[in-house]
């Protein structure tokens, strides 16, 4: 009994990096095609694809091979022809919209009987973390263990000659002696020694007993060269305060070499822990670490920040010892829906939303791929109508969803389409074909940018029609997972896709930067979108009945949500010197919200728009119940009144604001609903339903979530102003004019779209429309109604009951009576709107 008990817990918490989800050849139905983006052969030498394509590293294995790379930190490195160059950057910068640390060479390490040829260099080994790099000439050769959070930089000579030149101006000292520029050179023979250039201090310390270098600084190059050829091991660090040497010293002897990336699930909790090989003892590892690993840590062992620290664009690194890190998190329970009904005061009209919106589906052809990320996110915002019917109880909708679903991913399957998945065969992955050789088609998708966005798409829909058709699931649980082994493998046993492409486990997020561009700085801008790539992994995980998957991707998305608030969300009220923020300057946290981190500058921006819904809609959409967990009440609190000015400005588009009102919800649903009550455009990649659905299942404790009416008078009526003029359209004079009589008014009929509606005049059949100038009539002129033909009619604010306001979607105006009683959408306010009765 008792052995049995012993052996049950230790098999539950053994450690074991998942097996592959699948080993078979992808077969999708665009073949198999090499991109024009190939990996650098010199490097790979020896290797053979899968190989790591989003990977702080991959500049030294894309392009030339020699692009700055985001690591590992706290340096940033380059792989030259004969050396390895890194430096910590010494200029940390505010500009008001980004902190940057461009990154600079303090050194590099090479040795001096190396070819100097570009193709004598390459990959040993790597791992979801580290990699490590040989030089190599003859019998002459060093590796660097190029290993995130060690302080110092560790290389392995064996019967080499090191050489490290400075990137930093003359050498200035070498080993307490001063050294003059043009002059003789200064001679030292010991195991530690620190060197002086233009940046500050270095110290190198040799592992394998005394060595005797040289410090020069001649006019061409400042170097320090050993006496002659030596094998063991050299480690380098930049010693920023000489209060952190003790440290130093005492920890340098162990150095790590690989790590490990290991997780353990009990119920809704896991543990990821990261071991680092050491030669050396392991206990006595000193690392340095980041905010979001010291919040989550289990049992740390932390010298004292002043001991040890460098300022990153991740904040301060400050040390922990062991080879062992345990970081604790939750894991999400959150799957399909909302945890939670929704409230009963917003039920009919999310039921009236849904009948709308899925007759709309079902009533259109389906959506034939165009692409991946536009497809892949309005079909998903379509999907989730499907998931709100169930919840709903109005389970006779779903079908016409999926079957709308089914039809559009038939495409996907056919070799005939026009948009495809091919299995790119040079780097091991799932690509859009037509993005092979064209970094310009799906954002980059053909050179492994963004999948993490794409395919979270692509596996919410397959998930949510496979959740209603068994039949579907099996006909192509294969093919969709091409997708999920794309973006969130777990092993390296798979032979055809690197391990959870995207990710950097160190880093604690994602990078959506592929191979192309010569694969220099890494960035991520989309954090929402980010987040639900292993949302769409989590689905497609539960619904093919893979708990180990579905596990895998819980810890996903739970580290990248984490990471997504430490890094993307900002806290004006946080302190400067709070150990585990990463932004000490108030400035910055000012900003509310990081639109773009990169490896050397994060910043309050987007490649693609300035407005500051934008910036902050990027990080929350798409809205899916998961988000619970990401929109936290500080942020999004933050983020409502930060960017008031816009979200009650008429221009800004409402495909950014029922995102923020969405997650705004989470601090406060009535507020939210009331808002959203304005809306009329929910963009593709939301649905009017969707929105209501998300604010009216939110944490509640303050009365009904939906009060206000959202809905335009429905019928057939007259219009007329409280003055007693009719409106009048006729097929000659279209205009409406307000210029008759009961007698002779004009019959229009009033149909309910979501929060708005559409006016159509009963004789004439034509809907009426509005411009956007705000300067001509409103007339009955169009045959079908579209956006410019909706308007949002309402109970005027102080108004007798049964006076409405009349705005105009086409400019967010309201109506007022201009030349002639013409009816014209011009006024910027309720308040100098008309007031109409509508009976
Ligand atoms: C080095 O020290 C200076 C002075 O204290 C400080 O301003 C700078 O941020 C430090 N650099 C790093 C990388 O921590
Ligand atoms: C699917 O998700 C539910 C929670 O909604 C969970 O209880 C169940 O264990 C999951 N199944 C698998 C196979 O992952």
């Amino acid at each position: 009994m008792f052995s049995a008990l012993v052996i049950l817990c230790s098999a539950s918490l053994a450690l074991a990096v998942l097996g592959p989800i699948s080993t078979d050849a992808p077969a999708p139905a665009g073949g198999s095609i090499a991109n024009n983006q190939p990996p650098l052969a010199s490097f790979w030498a020896g290797h053979s694809p899968p190989y790591p394509t989003d990977d702080w590293w991959v500049g030294y294995g894309a392009g030339s091979g020699n692009a700055v790379s985001a690591g590992p930190f706290p340096y940033e490195s380059n792989l030259a022809a004969s050396s390895i160059q890194f430096g910590i950057s010494s200029s940390r910068q505010f500009d008001g919209t980004s902190i940057k640390q461009p990154t600079q060479t303090d050194w590099s390490v090479g040795f001096s009987e190396h070819s100097g040829n570009f193709a004598d260099h390459h990959a040993v080994q790597w791992d979801t973390q580290s990699v490590q790099v040989e030089y190599v000439t003859g019998a002459s050769s060093m590796i660097g263990y190029m290993v995130p959070g060690s302080p110092y930089l560790t290389f392995n000579f064996a019967s080499s000659t090191p050489l490290l030149t400075s990137g930093q101006g003359a050498i200035t000292s070498f080993g307490g002696t001063a050294v003059t520029s043009g002059g003789a050179a200064v001679s030292s023979t010991g195991t530690r020694f620190t060197v002086v250039n233009s940046i500050g201090t270095y110290v190198i310390y040799s592992l394998s007993g005394a060595i005797t270098l040289s410090a020069q600084a001649t006019a061409a190059a400042s170097t320090v060269k050993a006496s002659k050829a030596f094998t063991g091991v050299l480690r380098v660090v930049k010693l920023n305060s000489t209060s952190h040497a003790a440290l130093l010293d005492q920890y340098v002897a162990t150095y790590p070499t690989s790590v490990t990336t290991d997780y353990t699930f009990a119920g809704n909790s896991a543990d990821l822990i990261f071991t680092w090989g050491v030669v050396g003892t392991a206990s006595n590892l000193l690392m340095l670490t980041w905010p979001h690993h010291r919040i989550k840590m289990v049992s740390p062992n932390f010298p004292a920040t002043t001991a040890l620290n460098y300022l990153t664009t991740k904040g301060y690194m400050y040390p922990a010892l062991g080879n062992v890190w345990t970081l604790a998190y939750s894991l999400p329970t959150i799957t399909w829906n909302a945890p939670r009904a929704p409230d009963s005061s917003c039920t009919s009209a999310i039921v009236q939303g849904l009948k709308y919106e899925i007759a709309k589906l079902s009533a259109s052809a389906p959506s034939i791929p165009g692409d991946f990320y536009y497809w892949g996110g309005a079909i998903a915002a379509q999907g989730r109508l499907a998931l709100i019917a169930e919840h709903l109880g109005q389970t006779s909708l779903i079908s016409e969803v999926t079957g709308y679903l089914e039809a559009s991913y038939a495409y996907w399957f056919q070799s005939s389409s026009a948009t495809l998945p091919a299995y790119e065969t040079s780097w091991g992955g799932i690509i859009n074909k037509g993005g092979a050789t064209d970094v310009n088609v799906d954002f980059g998708n053909g050179a492994y940018n963004d999948h993490h966005f794409h395919y979270g798409y692509f596996l919410t829909g397959a998930a949510i029609i496979a959740k209603y058709d068994s039949a579907w699931l099996a006909a192509h649980k294969t093919y969709v997972n091409y997708f999920l082994r794309d973006i969130a493998n777990p092993s390296r046993s798979d032979p055809y896709f690197p391990v959870t492409r995207h990710r950097d486990w160190f880093a604690g997020h994602s990078w959506a930067s592929g191979v192309a561009n010569g694969a220099g700085s890494r960035d991520e801008e989309s954090t929402g979108e980010g987040n639900n790539g292993y949302y769409g992994a989590l689905l497609w995980a539960n619904v093919t009945g893979n708990t180990d998957m579905y596990n895998y991707a819980r810890l996903l998305l739970a580290t990248e949500q984490h990471a997504t608030q430490i890094y993307w969300h900002l806290y004006p009220e946080q302190s400067s010197t709070d150990r585990d923020q990463p932004y000490p300057e108030p400035a910055v946290r000012a900003l509310i919200t990081i639109g773009n981190v990169e490896d050397w500058q994060s910043g309050a921006w987007l490649f693609w728009g300035a407005e500051k819904v934008e910036i902050a809609a990027i990080q929350m959409l798409p809205v899916t119940p998961v988000n619970e967990y990401l929109y936290d009440s500080a942020w999004v609190n933050n983020v409502f009144n930060y960017a008031q000015n816009e979200l009650t400005d008429p221009t800004i588009d409402d495909e950014w604001k029922c995102v923020i009102y969405d997650a705004y919800s989470q601090y406060n649903p009535q507020a939210a609903a009331t808002l959203s009550t304005g809306l009329s455009d929910w963009g593709t990649g939301n649905t009017y339903t969707n929105t209501l659905y998300f604010i009216a299942t939110r944490p509640n404790t303050g009365g009904p979530i939906c009060s206000t009416t959202n809905a335009n008078p429905v019928g057939t009526f007259a219009i007329s102003t409280t003055a007693g003029q009719y409106v009048v359209s006729t097929a000659a004079s279209e205009n409406l004019i307000a210029s008759g009589t009961a007698a002779t008014a004009t019959k229009f009929s009033f149909a309910w779209q979501p929060n708005s509606g559409t006016i159509q005049n009963t004789v004439t059949s034509q809907f009426v429309t509005a411009d956007q100038s705000g300067i001509d009539a409103l007339a009955s002129a169009r045959a079908v109604a579209s956006t410019w033909e909706t308007f949002t009619i309402r109970q005027k604010v102080g108004a007798a009951t049964g006076v409405y306001s009349i705005k105009a979607n086409a400019n967010g105006l309201y109506v007022i009576l201009g030349a002639g009683n013409a009816l014209i959408n011009g006024a910027t306010t309720e308040a100098g709107s008309t007031g109409f009765r509508i009976q």
